[in-house]
């Protein structure tokens, strides 16, 4: 059959790749629209590779906009919407929470009630076929001590900061728009995602960015805190998975089952860098580690019990972190004038505002 889905966000970092990877498995008539109000993280040049591929129609505009939503929805008729679009980043949502309640909760809010709208003009069959896919984030769960077991889909919803309760509000929203009225949902909860076209403000691109520039390699508090790493690519699959197979209603909980600490992460790029490109006086890039001020309320551990989806629907990671940061490393090293152009003079002000009064 050939398909037609609607993805919002996909000028972004996981969303990007989820569009580049979709359509190399896709036939030559499917077609993805896709909507990105293009924010400081949405960036036209991770879809380059799509500017002459008639399948790829790319719409600048806000999920929280109902009239192109709608318009949207009504020329395209797509049977799924996975919705990637949200502010994502926990250090802006404590700097300024605002734009996360904007476009997290609201947005997503205007945009169910768009599909809801769609979704009661389609026939039966088509309303049974229909997927509205939510990306979410293991941070709703909250953090887990060392000696907790992982998240799983039942775990209580904890969420500790802006970023996280404004995701959380918009997975409730997203599940009641089921329960009360039918619209056929999904919901993915992914632990952390690295690897090609991530916007340097987060840990991984940061610290390539910044050992590469001479910079110090900024490290909160005492860098020992956990999070599960999961190659992005693996995360698109395993979405595709979860839109082809997954029950609906369902949540499915992604993660690598690659728990590190901060430091550790750190460690290995250093390392990596140290042997594909030599800092010039001999030494370890590992010297440009500097603690700092930790991030208010940071959670301690997060970590993904990914039995369900494997169980399930037959979904595991691909790549282990020792060959996905490989290839993340390689593909920063590559690709220098894209992160040179993603430096504006906005990202530097941000780095300003989030680390100049870091002790
Ligand atoms: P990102 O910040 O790189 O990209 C977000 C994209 O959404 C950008 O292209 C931006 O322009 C767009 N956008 C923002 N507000 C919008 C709006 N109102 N309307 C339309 N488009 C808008 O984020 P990411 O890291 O690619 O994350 C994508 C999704 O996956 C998010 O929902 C995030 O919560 C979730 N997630 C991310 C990770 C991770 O490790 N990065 C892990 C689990 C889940
Ligand atoms: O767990 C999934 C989440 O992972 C996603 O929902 C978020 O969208 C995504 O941004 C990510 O959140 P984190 O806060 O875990 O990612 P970040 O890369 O910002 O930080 C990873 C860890 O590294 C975290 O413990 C904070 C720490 N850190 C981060 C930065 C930017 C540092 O020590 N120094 C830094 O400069």
């Amino acid at each position: 059959m050939t398909q037609t889905i609607l993805v919002t966000g996909g000028a972004g970092f996981i969303g990007a790749n989820f569009v580049l990877t979709w359509l190399q498995q896709a036939d030559v008539d499917a077609k993805i629209i896709n909507l990105d109000k293009l924010t400081y993280a949405g960036n036209m040049e991770n879809l380059v590779a799509l500017k002459d591929d008639a399948r790829h129609v790319f719409v600048q505009g806000d999920i929280g906009d109902k009239n192109l939503v709608t318009e949207l929805l009504t020329k395209y008729q797509p049977t799924a919407i996975i919705n990637f679009a949200a502010e994502s980043h926990v250090d802006r949502s404590i700097h300024g929470p605002e734009d996360f309640i904007e476009t997290n909760i609201v947005g997503t809010f205007h945009l169910l009630e768009s599909v809801r709208s769609y979704w009661n003009l389609l026939t039966e069959i088509a309303q049974q076929q229909f997927r509205f896919l939510h990306v979410s984030t293991d941070e709703v769960y909250g953090s887990l001590a060392v000696e907790e077991p992982a998240f799983t889909e039942t775990h209580t919803y904890e969420p500790n900061s802006p970023y996280s309760a404004s995701k959380a509000s918009s997975d409730h929203l997203v599940r009641a728009y089921h329960h009360t009225y039918g619209i056929p949902v999904l919901t993915t909860n992914c632990s952390n995602n690295y690897g090609a076209y991530q916007f340097p403000e987060k840990l991984i691109p940061l610290v390539i960015a910044n050992a590469l520039a001479d910079k110090d390699l900024p490290i909160y508090g005492d860098g020992q805190q956990i999070r599960d790493w999961l190659y992005v690519v693996d995360h698109c699959t395993a979405i595709n998975q979860v839109l082809a197979a997954g029950t609906v209603g369902a949540t499915y909980n992604i993660g690598g089952w690659n728990e590190m600490a901060n430091i550790d992460i750190v460690h290995t790029i250093c390392d990596l860098l140290d042997t594909k490109r030599p800092r010039t006086d001999g030494k370890s890039y590992r010297e440009q580690i500097t603690y700092v001020t930790d991030r208010l309320g940071h959670d301690r551990r997060y970590a993904i019990d990914a039995s369900k989806i494997e169980r399930e629907l037959g979904w595991k990671p691909a790549e282990t972190f020792n060959t996905g940061i490989q290839k993340t490393v390689q593909w920063y090293l590559d690709n220098s004038a894209w992160v040179a152009n993603v430096q504006s003079g906005a990202y530097r002000e941000w780095l300003d505002k989030n680390y100049s009064a870091r002790t």
